[in-house]
């Protein structure tokens, strides 16, 4: 019977052989890659010949290889062994449920050699760090907008589905030879191995110059823009060709009002556009809450394009919040409907003129829908020209498009808050003009000190 060759050559003695076999014979390894510090990367076949790469959860400070199987070095390392295959199997889990041009395909995780496995799409082509360290003129800037286009696209993507890629860095993207750029080796299992416990934060993993502050704080927390700070320090260092300063001493630097050790790239490099080389500087804010927050938002930024198509996110939904505030008014005339209203519309628009005199405006019976709002004061616009306030004062914005009442600064948000609250007033005034408008004894009913009293409720003043 043929054994298994249990260790290649020289590269890497724990690494296991060319020849060797997982799962059954399903994958067979022709090459030993790399590793670090966490895993050991191959190239293998699998079952129809075809090469693909396999990762092999190999946390060389806890574990030894004894023949093929991979044991804790000591039994003091059993459980921190066995919590990191876990972590391991778990991530390739959730790794395996992305599914992005720019996001490395996991096709398998399995269990063998009493350690855990990941089956992974052969990337062809070669590193970032490779092509920074070559010096490869042939990347254009051209290509590298594109190119970071492509990863701003990807870096969405695993933000999406709430995982954090946490060691985006040049020798973790691949580039192919099409030029599309490919995330690999996601962190993410390491610092959560590291968060649990001090041994296990021996294998923290904190890539200088690319990491970014909080990632050297235990269990501090991370973000989506902790990611597009790795990505800016990667595409820092692909454009400038120097190597990004370590973030904390950044930090420090900071801390002791001293300059920032980072020189942003603005400026420096006339073959790119301002506008893309200072939204890299901005994700690269030491202070998180500086960053550009989302890959969508830094995209948007650099690609006039995605603006647009932005732009039109925006408005459907502010078109879908219009709708809502729509229903609620008409729930709210329906609501109130048998009551006397209001006879002057002016007396709506009240709360929103702070200095303005009442003036007559046609008066209506009920809470208008805001159709009915907009047509009415773009009617009462034309007939007083000079009423129009200067949107930008902030007093109201009869020209604003979602909803006539409020300044365009206010989000969309606030404006369907303050409607509410409007439509919510005139829902109890209805309901108090009702309770008065038939009191029990017949005597006149009391009276109302707001500009929604009606012409009956005038008469009834006593002199
Ligand atoms: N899917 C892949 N396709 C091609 N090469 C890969 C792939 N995954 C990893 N590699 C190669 O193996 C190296 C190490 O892999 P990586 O996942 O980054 O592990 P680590 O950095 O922990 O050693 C990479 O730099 C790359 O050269
Ligand atoms: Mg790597």
């Amino acid at each position: 019977m043929q054994m298994d060759p249990i260790f290649s050559d020289d590269e890497n003695s724990e690494a296991l052989a060319p020849g060797s076999t997982l799962l059954g014979g399903q994958f067979t390894i022709q090459r030993y890659l790399s590793s670090g510090g966490f895993g050991i990367t191959y190239l293998a076949t699998d079952s129809l010949n075809r090469t693909v790469v396999i990762k092999e959860c190999y946390p060389e400070a806890f574990c030894a290889r004894v023949n093929k199987s991979v044991r804790a070095r000591t039994s003091s390392y059993q459980s921190d062994f066995e919590s990191i295959v876990s972590l391991f199997v778990r991530e390739a889990r959730s790794l395996a449920k992305l599914n992005h041009s720019g996001v490395v395909g996991v096709h398998q995780v399995f269990e063998d050699n009493e350690t855990a496995y990941m089956a992974l799409d052969l990337i062809e082509g070669r590193d970032l760090l490779t092509i920074i360290e070559e010096n490869d003129r042939s990347l254009t800037p051209t290509q590298v907008v594109a190119m970071t286009l492509d990863l701003l696209d990807a870096v969405d993507h695993v933000h999406s589905q709430d995982l954090l890629h946490r060691d985006i860095s040049p020798d973790n993207i691949l580039v192919e030879y099409s030029g599309r750029p490919v995330l690999i080796d996601f962190g993410a299992a390491r610092e959560e191995a590291s968060r649990k416990s001090r041994v296990l934060s021996s294998v923290l993993v904190v890539k200088d110059g690319y990491s970014p502050q909080e990632f050297y704080l235990a269990g501090s927390q991370q973000f989506p823009c902790s990611d597009l700070y790795a990505l800016a320090a990667t595409l820092s260092h692909l454009i400038s060709g120097e190597a990004p300063p370590n973030s904390q001493a950044r930090l420090a630097a900071l801390a002791s009002s001293q300059p920032d050790l980072y020189t942003p790239l603005r400026g420096r490099f006339p073959d790119y556009d301002d506008c893309f080389l200072s939204a890299i500087d901005k994700a690269m804010s030491i202070v998180p809450a500086k960053r550009l927050q989302s890959a969508k938002d830094w995209a948007a930024l650099i690609d006039p394009s995605r603006r647009a198509d932005q732009a039109v996110e925006t408005t459907s939904i502010d078109a879908a919040i219009e709708k809502t505030i729509t229903s609620l008014v008409q729930t709210v005339n329906s609501e109130i409907a048998p009551v006397e209203a209001p006879k002057s519309r002016a007396s709506l628009l009240k709360p929103q003129v702070v200095s303005e005199p009442v003036r007559e405006r046609p008066p209506v019976e009920i809470i208008p829908s805001l159709a009915e709002i907009r047509a009415e004061m773009e009617a009462w616009k034309r007939i007083h020209p000079h009423d129009q306030h200067d949107p930008d004062a902030g007093v109201f914005d009869i020209e604003a498009p979602s909803i006539v009442l409020f300044p365009h600064a206010w989000p969309a948000a606030t404006r369907l808050a303050a409607v509410s609250v409007i439509v919510l007033a005139g829902f109890i005034f209805g309901h108090v003009t009702l309770a008065n408008s038939a009191p029990p004894t017949g005597a006149a009913p009391p009276v109302l000190s707001s500009n929604y009293q009606n012409q009956e409720n005038a008469k009834s003043i006593p002199d």
